[in-house]
């Protein structure tokens, strides 16, 4: 029989419930049909939000939701999705399949949406000079003139962005900038993304590619001083990029490549953690995974760049392992953004016309949300090869366990033993997620 041991007086740091934060894109099916279908549709929607997504999405206690992009970003105008719908400007997304887009959904339905989850907004620009108009077009509360203009189009009150993106995948498909002169973009464009209310506007810098801690070192040492937080983006999958493998797992072995590749993230934040450390001991400076998840085929019959893909029990299990390294590392990991929330990538909401599903990837959301702002607790275990984490909440009144077992064939039978017997058996709940095969949907 394998043993979990939790103290419950051994709190570590606090799991910022930023971790379970989202990514939502002007790409595939994301916006337009998984949370948009506008105001004239027959699904039933709230100014043109769908209620059944976010009805869903209420019971995750979404904190933070990323929009534009990702690659759109880069070519977003945001001026394109303001003022009366009839006279938004018709776009072809040049980033994703040429789809055409009528611009109904920008920034004051970003902010609808954000209000009707509750959440706090993550706004992901480009490193180009509307930034900074864009910018005073949310938060200003003067007379300036992007104040008025969002005025004029029906919102007197200024927006509350929490936190800004400048520049996405800088270092690759995002202008394929080389890490020395990155630095002198950032700091080009984050001196201007002020709001003038304050300063409060959390900033985060675009950051390297996973594997290229170069980037991170050249970043942190000449603009560490000026940044709040610095992103990263991982993707996994099995295969290589252009054959990428299928949502349906078929082999033992890619089962467990899977896992394995989800649980060597680790090796890699430990380097960029590092690196951090080496110029911020004290920890100010947040690691943010802005973009995370499976990256599979698309499923066959849509566009390639639609991007859309199913979600099995296999990305359930993945999310878990990741999630739990994002909380052991909560220390400097303060965001994560899972790409993304409806129909694309490792979605947790799959919609096709008026049906809306929750998917595998939805139920770990749901079942991990008490860890949000939870204090960590040391766990160890004996004769286990489970993936676990444990956190107590602030007030100390409720603990949450959560444990990811990949084996294929055997159950482990496990004793949790809470060294300071706080919680023994008081009010447990147990809520399992399981397959009955490997690519069970
Ligand atoms: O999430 C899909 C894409 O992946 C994003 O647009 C881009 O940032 C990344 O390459």
């Amino acid at each position: 029989m394998g043993q979990i041991f939790i103290s419950s007086k051994k709190e570590q740091h606090q799991v910022n419930k930023n971790i379970y934060g989202h990514f939502a894109e002007n790409i595939g099916r994301c916006i337009y049909d998984g949370f948009w279908v506008g105001k004239n549709s027959n699904i039933p929607n709230h100014n043109g939000i769908r209620l059944d997504v976010i009805e869903a999405l209420k019971e995750l206690n979404i904190p933070v939701l990323r929009w534009s992009g990702g690659g759109f970003a880069d070519e977003y105008h945001w001026k394109d999705g303001i003022g009366p719908n009839e006279q938004r400007k018709t776009i072809v997304n040049t980033r994703y399949d040429d789809v055409v887009e009528n611009n109904h959904f920008g920034t004051h339905e970003f902010f609808d949406l954000c209000e009707m989850l509750d959440c706090e907004a993550y706004i992901s620009g480009n490193v180009a000079q509307e930034m900074p108009e864009w910018i005073e077009y949310m938060t200003s509360e003067s007379e300036s003139s992007m104040a008025h203009e969002r005025k004029k189009n029906g919102r007197d009150e200024p927006w509350e962005v929490a936190f800004l993106g400048l520049g996405d995948e800088t270092g690759g498909r995002g202008g394929n900038i080389p890490p020395k002169y990155h630095p002198d973009i950032y700091q080009r464009y984050q001196a201007y993304a002020r709001n003038d209310i304050d300063s409060s506007i959390y900033k985060i810098a675009c950051g390297p590619s996973m594997d290229n801690h170069y980037w991170m070192d050249v970043l942190m040492r000449i603009v560490g001083q000026h940044v709040d937080g610095i992103s990263l983006h991982h993707y996994l999958r099995t295969g290589d990029w252009e054959n990428k493998s299928s949502a349906f797992c078929c082999s033992e072995k890619e089962w467990f490549t899977f896992t394995s590749r989800a649980e060597m993230m680790e090796d890699s934040i430990i380097e960029h953690c590092a690196m951090m450390d080496k110029y911020d001991p004290e920890k100010r400076v947040g690691l943010i995974f802005d973009e995370w998840g499976s990256w599979l085929a698309v499923e066959p019959g849509t566009k390639p760049e639609s991007l859309y893909q199913q979600n099995t029990i296999r990305d359930a299990m993945i999310a878990v392992i990741i999630l739990h390294i994002f909380q052991k590392y909560g220390d400097r990991i303060v965001m994560a953004n899972i790409a993304q929330t409806v129909n694309v990538l490792q979605a947790l909401i799959l919609t096709d016309d008026e049906k809306m599903l929750k998917t595998p990837t939805y139920h770990v959301f749901e079942m991990l949300k008490d860890h949000q702002d939870g204090m960590l607790l040391e766990t160890r275990e004996k004769h286990l090869s489970e993936n676990i984490s444990s956190s107590v909440t602030k007030k100390g009144d409720t603990m949450t366990i959560s444990l990811c077992s990949y084996s294929l064939d055997t159950f482990s039978i496990i004793e949790y033993i809470l060294e300071d017997g706080v919680f023994a058996e008081k009010d447990i709940q147990a809520y399992a997620l399981i397959g009955d095969k490997m690519d069970a949907h």
